[in-house]
């Protein structure tokens, strides 16, 4: 006894001493002395589905209620989806990605602006509705995906009859943690068109310009007709045991991931098909575009029909089911993918190898 007081005195003292001087003790980081054993992340938030039932009535009642402009009203009707467990912390809907739900009425205008905050829309309703990019126009039809990459130009206007509906992906959790969180108005209310619908992909496809050095970030529109034309032409094939037919939105110019801080993809789950369940260290926002089914993610299972939103979180096992006969169903999916691989973070494994791993290291 006489021994141990003056350590433990000795010790305290010390701990007193390191806070006084902003310092602390790896010993005292509340971690076990196991700290580099055999350890795997848990996902940072929790899967959950917000219903589009939800979404479109409460898109509705916003839409009575809150103005789109200036003074006392807002830039941009939107319906952010909060994970219940990022409410305090990032308050998106995965810990890499905010998603927001956003209401153009019919003759609005949500006024141009820029940020460093790279972005997507994927169109859920719409027609002679444009999204402006560096003063090139947009069209904006339903399941059309449209980027606006980090500090572009862009404004929203629906010059149609009905309403304009679209699902935003933006990297924002990640610019907050950066603290690169730029912003700015444009000087006028909206962009003037000065090129013509199309623009940007006549200028990169197989014929471009000579010795035009194309800049990384560009706009793009990926037609739904397209897309939905690619995945049925894959249909017949094999696809994939854990994703069934995946396609990516590839940058037009790198042929890499569409955006340098998420990937887009549509996936198809062909009538009845189950995939089998992997897991990965990217996180994803899935939206139904078609169809309807089942996924679940950990031991939350998550039951989709068209419009609804979810979430799957990292390191989480996960399998995906259609649970129609006879049509297929089909998935939007932005992934944080590229942030992953660029730390070279990324990993990916099916739930046979995950076993086997842990059984390796019992
Ligand atoms: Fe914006
Ligand atoms: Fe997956």
């Amino acid at each position: 006894l006489a021994l141990v007081a003056p350590l433990a005195d000795g010790i305290e003292a010390l701990r007193k001493e390191l806070t006084d001087h902003n310092m602390q003790g790896f010993w005292d980081m509340g971690r076990e002395l196991d700290e580099f054993a055999f350890k795997e992340p848990r996902g940072k938030f929790q899967p959950y589905i917000w219903k589009w039932d939800d979404i479109s009535r409460l898109l509705g009642r916003t839409s009575d209620l809150v103005g789109l402009g200036g003074h006392g009203e807002t830039a941009r009707r939107t319906l952010r989806l909060v994970n219940p467990a990022l409410r305090q912390s990032s308050n998106s809907m995965t810990h890499t990605l905010h998603t927001s739900i956003q209401l153009v009425n019919p003759g609005e205008v949500a006024d141009a602006h820029r940020h460093t905050m790279g972005a997507i829309r994927f169109v859920v309703e719409g027609h002679d509705t444009f999204t402006t990019v560096e003063n090139e126009p947009f069209p904006m039809e339903p399941g059309d995906l449209i980027l606006t990459p980090q500090w572009t130009w862009h404004d929203h206007e629906n010059k149609g009859s009905g309403p304009m509906v679209f699902v935003n992906g933006v990297d924002s959790p990640l610019m907050q943690y950066f603290g690169c969180w730029f912003t700015e108005p444009f000087p006028d209310k909206q962009q003037l068109w000065t090129k013509p619908v199309d623009f940007t992909r006549q200028h990169l496809g197989l014929l471009r310009p000579a010795g035009r050095h194309e800049p990384q970030d560009v706009a793009f529109r990926y037609p739904y007709t397209e897309a939905r034309a690619a995945l049925a032409l894959l249909a017949d094939g094999p696809g994939d045991p854990h994703d069934g037919v995946l396609l990516e939105y590839v940058h037009p110019v790198t042929g890499g991931h569409t955006l340098p801080t998420m990937s887009c993809l549509l996936q198809m789950l062909r009538p009845g098909e189950r995939t089998q369940a992997h897991r990965h260290t990217s996180s994803g926002m899935f939206h139904v575009v078609e169809g309807r089914g089942v996924t679940v993610a950990g031991d939350v299972r998550l039951e989709w029909e068209r419009g609804d939103c979810f979430a799957v979180p990292n390191w989480t096992p996960h399998w995906h089911e259609n649970l129609s006969a006879e049509g297929p169903a089909i998935l939007f999916i932005v992934s944080d993918r590229p942030q992953l691989e660029a730390f070279g973070l990324y990993r990916e494994m099916s739930e046979e190898e995950h076993a086997a791993q842990l059984a390796a290291r019992r």
